[in-house]
């Protein structure tokens, strides 16, 4: 009787009407971006020592795993030179400071600093903008210090390998894996609509998708993917170190004392889920496990009603079909 009543065809179908951006907006969005990225490159050809080197879009767009509920264009801003400010307020200042001189259309009040971001207001036009500042000091591969949006820390790392990273994977199972980390990046929102305190990042999700994905789990079914991804939080306690050979050599990766180990792919030194406590791991895992048995319990279910019942406890009440 298994998948009698809802099947991966209406998983696909719930995730094109509920969960992903439509393609039109999406594209919509790059186009805003890239303007953004012209007219700072056109700007360093007349400037070159300019002390904003490169701005790239990052975040979910960049990767293709944003929701329907994106709110803001993530791009990351290079910055350099020797007056440039340490301490992230006066970083963000600077950072919209030169962003204005860049960016002379826009006016004064557009451009403006938030806690770890400074973020460009379009009015009326598209999605605001939201610049993270990278410290750099010219490195060829572009690896630079990226201010943390959970705590405003510098994390040395490297956005376009990161893309490459996640564009590697979405290679070997086109289509299924940035629509997996879809469905579960709407599941954790799902989640946090009941349990106010619940944490877990994007990046997170698509690193231990990834971790899946490297060790040969077929996505290409969704309600099997999901399992695949709930099963393995649930019997790794979340407590496995999760470390990749794409950047560097897995046995020179040191040791950690964090509960949560997902090393970041580009730098060995840079733990992804370093902030979250204990407590926050096990309300991940108790989140999987409740999500893995009303998967479970979708396909023992009688009638198509109590599938949705259950599906709807996985994704929510907008789950229908
Ligand atoms: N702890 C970290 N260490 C290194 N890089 C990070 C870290 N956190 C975030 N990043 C970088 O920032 C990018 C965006 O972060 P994140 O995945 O949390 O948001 P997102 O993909 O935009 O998803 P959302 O839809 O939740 O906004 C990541 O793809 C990664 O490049
Ligand atoms: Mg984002």
């Amino acid at each position: 009787m298994a998948r009698q009543h809802v099947d991966h065809s209406d998983i696909v179908r719930f995730a094109q009407d509920k969960v992903n951006l439509p393609k039109d907006k999406a594209s919509g969005y790059r186009a805003q971006a890239r303007r953004l990225r012209e007219r700072l490159d056109s700007y360093l050809s007349e400037h070159p020592d300019f002390s904003l080197k490169k701005i790239l879009m990052a975040g979910s767009l960049a990767k293709g795993t944003p929701l329907r509920s994106l709110n803001d264009i993530d791009m990351a801003c290079y910055i350099s030179g020797a007056d440039t400010p340490q301490e992230v307020g006066d970083l963000l200042e600077y950072l919209a400071e030169r962003l204005r001189t860049a960016f002379p259309n826009f006016k004064s009040d557009q451009v403006t600093p938030q806690t770890y971001s400074v973020t460009v207001s379009f009015r009326g036009s598209g999605l605001d903008v939201d610049v993270v500042p990278i410290l750099y000091d010219g490195d060829p591969d572009w690896y630079g210090n990226l201010v943390s949006q959970d705590d405003g820390s510098f994390l040395e790392t490297n956005i376009a390998f990161h893309l490459e990273f996640i564009r590697k994977r979405k290679k070997e199972q086109e289509r299924h894996f940035a629509q997996v980390a879809r469905l579960l990046k709407f599941w954790v929102k799902n989640v946090k609509r009941e349990r106010e305190d619940f944490r877990f990042k994007s990046f997170m999700v698509e690193l231990i998708l990834a971790h899946l994905c490297d060790r040969g789990d077929d996505f290409a079914d969704y309600p099997e993917a999901l399992q695949h991804f709930f099963t393995y939080v649930a019997r790794s306690n979340l407590r496995e170190r999760i470390v990749f050979d794409d950047y560097y050599d897995p046995s020179e990766v040191g040791s950690f004392s964090e509960p949560i180990q997902i090393i970041d792919p580009v730098n060995q030194a840079n733990n992804v889920s370093k902030l979250y406590t204990n407590s926050q791991a096990e309300a991940i895992v108790d989140a999987a496990l409740d999500a893995g048995d009303a998967i479970d319990a979708t396909l023992r279910a009688p009638t198509k009603g109590e599938t949705v019942y259950y599906w709807q406890k996985v994704f929510g009440p907008s789950f229908s079909m």
